[in-house]
């Protein structure tokens, strides 16, 4: 590594969301003065990343000496993984001198696009949307959580990937002018809708597509909430009342515009994606 090379460490780049934080990345106007390392599960994705000028190490975050290793090396560290892997975050963290700026997430929605999608090395799918999708799939109709009264923030995945450059840049410019460890939670969000509007604009493409006689939603049930979100508090939770305002991000100079009709707009995209997925599947297995 050449001293004037920034090294980056990223986890998670084959996801939804960090797939689309590395192309940023890589398409960033200073992209040749980073170093980026890429901790991968998959060798073929791994081998694939490293055409793309991405170092690449093969391994899980569960391998804690190794991600503390990968850590100490760089000076930069994008964790786009699992949320809750206390001890991945714990390897970054350890020696006491990070500077932490925690993205919080509301729903994030659209298909990402992209290189990496392109080559079939990235998830296009999030997870809220396209779960209720492949619910709707299997019960045959589409469901809700509860009455769909409560409301939760949603922003799109492109708008979402160009906070993490926005706050990479900002922080590069001028570490001490960004807030971080209490002051550096930076919530996302571009507006707000209830889940029976969701649910009822996914009922829409649903009976378009011919595989619902009505777009109305019904509640999921408790057994249903354990079947497609994993148990019933899982499931309570997502049908929650979630809310809060971007300010933080705002005032970094973030500017998304994708809205709420974006989103509806675009279901019938997402519904015809998944539903050539089922079918493909289906086939293969018939065969
Ligand atoms: N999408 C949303 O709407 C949303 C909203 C709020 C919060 N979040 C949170 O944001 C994070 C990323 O979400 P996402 O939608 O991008 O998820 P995703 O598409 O499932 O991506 C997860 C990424 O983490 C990698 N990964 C998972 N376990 C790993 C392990 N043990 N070691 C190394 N890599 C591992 C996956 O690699 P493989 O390719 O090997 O699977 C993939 O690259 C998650 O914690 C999620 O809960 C997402």
């Amino acid at each position: 590594m050449s001293s004037t090379h920034i090294p980056i460490l990223i986890l998670g780049a084959t996801g939804y969301i960090g797939g689309s934080v590395l192309s940023r990345l890589l398409a960033h106007s200073d992209a040749k003065s980073f170093e980026i390392t890429a901790l991968i599960r998959s060798v073929e994705k791994a081998e694939c990343l490293r055409g793309f000028g991405v170092k690449t190490v093969v391994g899980s975050t569960d391998d804690v000496e190794k991600l503390e290793t990968l850590a100490s090396h760089a000076h930069i560290v994008f964790s786009v993984v699992s949320t809750d892997d206390l001890p991945a975050i714990q390897a970054a963290d350890k020696q006491g001198y990070l500077k932490s700026y925690i993205i919080l997430h509301s729903l994030v929605y659209g298909m990402a696009s992209g290189p990496f999608v392109d080559l079939g090395i990235q998830n296009p799918f999030s997870m809220q949307i396209p779960g209720l999708i492949m619910a709707a799939f299997d019960r045959g109709h589409v469901g809700m959580f509860g009455k769909g009264l409560l409301i939760w923030p949603s922003v799109h995945i492109d708008d979402a990937a160009n906070l993490y450059l926005i706050l990479f840049d900002a922080v590069l410019a001028n570490p001490e002018k960004v807030g971080h460890g209490r002051e550096g939670y930076f919530f996302v969000e571009n507006g707000e809708h209830t889940w029976y509007d969701l649910s009822k604009a996914i009922g829409g493409p649903f009976v378009k597509a011919g595989l619902s006689k009505d777009s109305e939603p019904t509640t999921l049930t408790d057994e249903e909430l354990i079947k497609y979100t994993g148990s019933v508090e899982i499931g309570h939770k997502m049908g929650s009342n979630v809310r809060c305002h971007a300010n933080c991000a705002r005032g970094l100079g973030w500017k998304p515009t994708k809205t709420n009709k974006d989103m509806f707009d675009n279901l019938s995209l997402e519904v015809s994606a998944l539903l050539n997925i089922v079918q493909a599947k289906q086939q293969k297995a018939s065969t």
